[in-house]
């Protein structure tokens, strides 16, 4: 039969026939595959074949179309693996590529390092909310409602509340002694904690004041505490912070919920105390406001002010890193600029 001797040796070329790389495998799919392959052929002679074997061809011509069409699938399948082996074989000689390291932001670093310091000395690390009401920002800390002394602070509101309970008034915080009023009330003395965190204040933003920035607050509370341990404490700091040459000063100040109050300078490290233009040539630099807590304070926050006495004090943390860094202007902290974030990257 002429029809069968075809098949046959179709059957006998889809097996010779080579697929070993792309080109031959294209020529094969033409050949068997294509639109006008030969095995289109065979369905054309079968129109010819007698009608009672119709079916047995039909199924052999099936048969040889699948045998192709499987080859086709595997070579296929097989010259895709060579072929991604191909582009992704590796130089391994090639210099490998550096990956950057980021900086930590200096006011991190400089938050890191006032934390360090104060662990040494036993005092943990609190936190408190940035969006405050009345009472603990204020109330507490002893501002009583239209005091003069709100005004120290110019405070972003966010609602008015219920005009009766402070605690229904939000605003973001002026500063972290909103964290102090917070401890006292979770907690019982001895308590020795320090509070760093973000604070707002409503000013138009220049290259010496700005809407945010970022305080630390310290907190000691115990039996017996003086003023002359707030002073050991915030001179120790100093000599961590600034080198053992560091002296201070204090001088008389007024905050509400501190009495008495002082503000602290630092001797200036830059100009070794001989006056230069950071300290305006007075070669001392101001670094926090202190005082013993008030115990008015001490009432509000649930403890006993005739049992415990202690101190409070609260510094920026971008005074610290200006002088640390001498970073001239509080815009550049938030602004991202690469060139500026790229120098602290050996500063850990
Ligand atoms: N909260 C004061 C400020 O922001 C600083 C301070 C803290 C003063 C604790 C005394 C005691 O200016």
């Amino acid at each position: 039969m002429e029809l069968k001797n075809k098949i046959e040796e179709i059957n006998a070329s889809i097996t010779a026939t080579p697929v070993a790389n792309k080109e031959e495998l294209e020529a094969y799919r033409i050949k068997f595959l294509g639109s006008k392959s030969v095995i289109k052929d065979l369905y054309e002679l079968l129109k010819s074949v007698p009608n009672e074997s119709k079916k047995e061809f039909g199924q052999l011509i099936n048969q040889v179309k699948n045998a192709a069409e499987e080859k086709f699938t595997n070579a296929s399948e097989n010259l895709k693996g060579t072929e991604k082996k191909e582009s992704s074989s590796l130089d391994l000689t090639r210099p490998g590529e550096v990956n950057e390291l980021g900086a930590r932001h200096p006011l991190a670093i400089v938050k890191n390092e006032i934390e360090e310091i104060f662990n040494r000395i036993g005092y943990t690390v609190s936190e408190g909310p940035e969006i405050e009401d009345d009472w603990h920002n204020f109330s507490a800390l002893n501002f009583p409602p239209d005091h003069p002394a709100r005004d120290m602070q110019d405070t972003f509101f966010i609602s008015k509340g219920d005009g009766k309970d402070p605690k229904t008034e939000m605003a973001l915080r002026t500063h972290t002694s909103s964290v102090q009023v917070r401890v006292m009330e979770n907690s019982k003395p001895p308590i020795r904690t320090i509070s760093p965190g973000r604070v707002y204040r409503n000013e138009a933003i220049s290259a010496r004041a700005h809407c945010f920035f970022h305080q630390v607050e310290g907190l000691y509370i115990d039996k017996d505490v003086s003023f002359a341990d707030l002073k050991q404490t915030l001179l120790y700091f100093a000599k961590e912070m600034f080198g053992e040459n560091a002296t201070i000063r204090m001088r008389p100040s007024y905050f509400p919920f501190t009495e008495p109050s002082a503000e602290v300078d630092v001797s200036c490290t830059l100009c070794n105390a001989k006056g230069c233009n950071v300290c305006k040539y007075t070669g001392w630099l101001e670094i926090l406001g202190c005082g013993m807590v008030d115990p008015d304070v001490l009432k509000a926050s649930g403890i006993d002010p005739t049992v415990y006495s202690g101190f409070a004090f609260g510094m920026g943390i971008e005074r610290i890193a200006q002088l640390k860094y001498r970073v001239t202007d509080l815009r550049l902290y938030s602004e991202n600029d690469i060139r500026f974030l790229e120098q602290f990257k050996s500063d850990y």
